[in-house]
């Protein structure tokens, strides 16, 4: 007799198998491998992640479980399903779906990806789809692909996070195969505590567009301020997203970018704050220039902040001492 847990991956581990085998071995999945195969996704990346198609169908998980007799018992908490006044139906149906799995490697829910086709157009339906929480899903605790990247990261000793899955997978056809993300919400507690149990340095690789800049943003701070991580921003140029910048200029651009095209996070707050002012006005110079001071105070490296009070000085014609007053003085307010 298993446990409930138990019961409930095995559920996942079938369904894992089943849309996977739909995706590359039925016709009903052909539409939706040739769209992977047209994104740059290559057969072995496919199996690697197991990745699959859920079909158009209401009642195709349920019959499949049905038929082989298992114990309907926990379908209904399973999150597979959802319920309907006349019994179970599938949650997950015209989607590519991307199992998720806890750290021990076990398939604990699914995201799936809405396919646009012509007969489906879909128009009210989310891009993504995940799991709801039950009691072995939790969105707070999970990451995407952890499992498989905790060896490289502790290699490494650093880890990529990702926005998206996709983002995840052209990284790893990249190369890059400690790169994680998070089910599209900014980062909690628990998951911070559980990257900083295996890497000292996070790469933060969020799209290039202006969510992925203000997620950016909002993300530095949650880590500066809950994590000890040492952190470094890669912005993706043009504001495509990782995978669409691998699918554009291809992997070994993407790995030269993500290895030697990283800022450190001053110099990403120097251009996130120039965005956000006009910097011909003479006013919101001053308040540019006091806003990067108070950013420098985060700085820990005095080489990192001698650089930088000097790059200021040139750029906005203040004498360096000036700016080191200033800084003191923004020290000595933090403190009081
Ligand atoms: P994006 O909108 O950037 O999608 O959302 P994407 O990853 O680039 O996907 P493709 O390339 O269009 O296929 C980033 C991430 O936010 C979450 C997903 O995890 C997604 O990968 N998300 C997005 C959702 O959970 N639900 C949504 O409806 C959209
Ligand atoms: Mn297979
Ligand atoms: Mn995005
Ligand atoms: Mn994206
Ligand atoms: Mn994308």
């Amino acid at each position: 007799e298993s446990s409930k847990a138990q019961q409930l991956i095995a559920l996942h581990e079938k369904a894992s198998e089943v849309y996977h085998h739909m995706l590359v071995h039925t016709t009903a999945g052909q539409e939706a491998l040739d769209y992977l195969l047209k994104r740059g996704l290559t057969e072995e990346l496919i199996e690697e992640f197991q990745i699959g198609f859920a079909p158009n169908q209401r009642a195709f998980l349920e019959r499949i479980f049905q038929n082989e007799s298992l114990d309907a018992k926990y379908f209904a908490e399973s999150g597979l399903f959802v319920e309907r006044d006349d019994g179970l139906a599938d949650r997950f149906y015209q989607r590519i779906m991307f199992p998720i799995r806890n750290f021990q490697g076990k398939t604990i829910g699914f995201s799936g990806r809405w396919l646009q086709t012509e007969a489906f157009p879909g128009e009210n339906q989310p891009k993504y789809l995940n799991s709801p929480e039950t009691s072995l899903f939790n969105k707070r605790e999970v990451l995407f692909n952890f499992d498989k990247a905790r060896s490289t990261i502790r290699k490494e000793g650093s880890v990529f996070l990702f926005e998206g899955f996709m983002d995840v997978l052209a990284a790893w056809q990249s190369g890059i195969q400690n790169g994680i993300a998070s089910m599209g919400t900014s980062l909690t507690n628990q998951q911070i505590a559980a990257i900083e149990r295996v890497s000292k340095e996070l790469i933060l690789c969020y799209d290039g567009d202006n969510a992925g800049i203000e997620a950016t943003n909002r993300g530095i701070e949650l880590l500066q301020e809950h994590s000890h991580l040492n952190l470094t921003i890669v912005s993706v140029p043009e504001r495509l997203d990782p995978d669409e910048y691998v699918r554009k200029y291809g992997s070994e651009a993407f790995y030269e970018l993500a290895y030697h095209g990283r800022e450190t996070v001053f110099s990403f707050k120097m251009n996130y704050r120039k965005q956000h002012r006009n910097l011909a006005n003479e006013k919101e110079q001053l308040e540019y220039v006091q806003e990067l001071l108070q950013d420098l105070l985060q700085v820990d490296s005095l080489l990192e902040q001698d650089r930088y009070l000097t790059q200021l000085s040139t750029e906005f014609q203040i004498s360096r001492e000036t700016l080191q007053q200033q800084l003191r003085q923004f020290k000595q307010a933090r403190r009081n």
